[in-house]
């Protein structure tokens, strides 16, 4: 049985993240099918990461993004590129850190508590597969050093994966 590691949420943020990846790292173990292993990493980041109230997934298919594996309240299912912070995140190919949703046009409101958020691609063999998506019901929760810690997490879990 794997138990999720206390992480310090005193500690500075980019420490905490050298232990979530170790964290990851020991979680996804040998395993490398892409679903559970979303899933395990979902619950990992809402268990330990603070302040925050979503924690998902989403996947392209078909040409939009469709929910995956996710922690918190229900969300919407479909996504288009370009449309809201995870749309936007997938059409630019890059992270997306939104200090405030209320000031980001065209947020989609899922969950009325969440405050800020942040989006990071999936890519794999160059080609964008997904986003991992994270919500706060704080304002401004994330900055820089989140960014670099969950483009490394994401990193993990694509090298440690069939996808
Ligand atoms: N806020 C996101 C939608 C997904 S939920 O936050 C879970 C967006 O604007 O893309």
């Amino acid at each position: 049985m794997f138990t999720i590691n206390h992480i310090n949420n005193e500690l500075p943020k980019s420490l905490q993240y050298i232990e979530l990846e170790k964290s990851l790292i020991a979680l996804l173990g040998e395993e490398r099918q892409f679903l559970p292993n979303m899933a395990n990493m979902a619950s990992l980041l809402f268990f330990s990461l603070k302040n925050i109230n979503w924690c998902g997934f989403y996947l392209m298919n078909l040409g939009e993004l469709v929910l995956g594996p996710f922690q918190g309240k229900p969300a919407c299912v479909r996504i288009s590129v370009g449309k809201g912070v995870c749309g936007t995140s997938a059409q630019r190919l890059e992270s997306l850190i939104v200090q405030d949703v209320d000031k980001f046009p065209g947020h989609i409101a899922c969950d009325v508590d969440s405050r800020s958020e942040i989006v990071i691609p999936l890519m794999k063999n160059n080609e964008l597969i997904g986003v991992l998506d994270i919500d706060s019901p704080m304002l401004a929760c994330f900055n820089e050093d989140d960014r670099q810690g969950l483009e490394r997490l994401v990193s993990i879990l694509l090298e440690c994966s069939d996808c």
